[in-house]
C-alpha cells in the first residue's frame, strides 16, 4: 500500500491529468467516463469504480469499469443510498460490517461513496468505489475523490 504521502502526489497528478482532459468537451457523460478510466486504471487496489446517477428515485449505475454491477438500486438501503441521503462521503472500511449493503461483488471488502452535489445544494450522482482489500481508503481518498468530482 502507498504511504499517504505517495497516495496524495499520485491523486494530485490525477487532478492535473483530468483537468486538461475535461476541458476537451462540456459532455457529462463524458467526464464521468473520463474520471472512471482514470482512476479505475492508476489505482490498482480499486475492484469496481463507477458513478450512480439519481433519477425518478432510483439510483441507476452510469459510466464504470471492473466487473458488472447492480444496474439500479431501488430500496432506499446499502452504502450508496446512505450518501445520497446524508449528503455526504461515506467510507466503509469492511463491507460486511455496514447494516443494508449491497454486494453487487462478493470480492470487494471496503468502499467510499462519495456524492455529487449540484447547485441547489442536493446530491445527483454518486461516486463508487470497491476495494478487495479491508480498510482501503483514508481522509487522503476522501479529500482527493471530493475535488475530482467537482470537476463534473
Ligand atoms: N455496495 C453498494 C452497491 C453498489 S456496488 O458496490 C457497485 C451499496 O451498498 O450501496
Amino acid at each position: 500500500m502507498l504511504s499517504e504521502k505517495k497516495l496524495s502526489q499520485r491523486y494530485e497528478r490525477l487532478f492535473k491529468q483530468l483537468q486538461e482532459l475535461l476541458k476537451k468537451t462540456e459532455e457529462t457523460v463524458s467526464h464521468m467516463a473520463t474520471v472512471i478510466a482514470i482512476l479505475h486504471h492508476k489505482m490498482p487496489r480499486f475492484l469496481w469504480t463507477g458513478f450512480y446517477v439519481l433519477k425518478n428515485d432510483l439510483l441507476i449505475v452510469g459510466p464504470y469499469q471492473g466487473p458488472l454491477a447492480c444496474q439500479v438500486l431501488g430500496e432506499k438501503k446499502g452504502v450508496c443510498w446512505a450518501s445520497v441521503l446524508e449528503q455526504k462521503t461515506i467510507i466503509v472500511p469492511d463491507v460486511h460490517k455496514f447494516p443494508g449493503h449491497i454486494a453487487c461483488d462478493s470480492r470487494s471488502n471496503s468502499e467510499i461513496v462519495v456524492p455529487l452535489i449540484n447547485s441547489k445544494g442536493s446530491a445527483w450522482a454518486i461516486l463508487d468505489i470497491d476495494s478487495r482489500d479491508f480498510n482501503s481508503f483514508s481522509q487522503v481518498d476522501k479529500e482527493w475523490l471530493e475535488k475530482i468530482v467537482k470537476l463534473i
